[in-house]
């Protein structure tokens, strides 16, 4: 059902409010429209009007498309869910161990797990916490946080260790679920 409320103005149909309350998802063919403020006959005029036109006239077809797309995105929007990583942690594991990855060098080559062993790159023991830590200053979740640790390296370079030495394109050699996968193994590394 759609819900209008109606502003009453002699000024008639440019003037009118139109809020929308709930989207129906198949629209009935005679929609029914309940006026919630009205005042006076001329109001109820402009109204009916407004209604016929906008959703009976020339401009319903329009309309029901701009409503399509507008629940389409809202799909897209909850089926993506914001790229909150939810991967595998056991598969995360095995894509860190894997000696390439795409094009670029596998992440145990440059990263051990174990405390204090730095390789190329700094040890990840304890990223989980770390990258909490991190999170919390910028507002973002921890999971957030890692993915832009591992897919925009230069975003904050660790001290004592060199940029553009971590790969830049992890976000495009690594698909969303194996990227998600990773994360969910760091998440482990408390
Ligand atoms: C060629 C070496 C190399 C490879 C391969 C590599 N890294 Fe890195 N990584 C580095 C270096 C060097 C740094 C520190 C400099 C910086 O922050 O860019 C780093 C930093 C990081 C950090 C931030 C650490 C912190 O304490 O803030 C994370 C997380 C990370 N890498 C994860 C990964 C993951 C996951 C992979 C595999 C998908 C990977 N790295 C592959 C070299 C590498």
């Amino acid at each position: 059902m759609l819900i209008a409320a109606a502003s009453s103005t002699s000024s008639g149909v440019s003037n009118t409010t139109v809020l929308m309350l709930k989207i129906p998802l198949t629209l009935p063919t005679d929609d029914t429209a309940v006026v919630l403020t009205l005042s006076g006959m001329s109001a109820m005029r402009d109204t009916r009007e407004f209604l016929s036109l906008a959703y009976g006239g020339p401009e319903r077809e329009k309309r029901m498309r701009g409503i399509v797309l507008l629940l389409l995105i809202a799909l897209v929007v909850t089926a993506c869910g914001g790229g909150t990583a939810s991967g595998s942690a056991s598969n995360g594991e095995k894509i860190f161990n894997q000696d390439t990855i795409g094009s670029d060098a596998g992440c145990h080559t440059c990263h051990s797990v174990e405390p204090g062993v730095n390789i190329v790159g700094p040890s990840l023991a304890g990223m989980a916490s770390d990258a909490a830590g991190d999170a919390e200053e910028r507002g973002v979740t921890t999971e957030e946080m890692l993915r832009i640790m591992i897919t925009d390296p230069n975003d904050e370079v660790v001290e004592g260790f060199p940029p553009y030495t971590m790969p830049q394109d992890f976000g495009t050699q690594l698909s969303e679920d194996q990227l998600n996968d990773v994360i969910a193994y760091l998440m482990t590394l408390k």
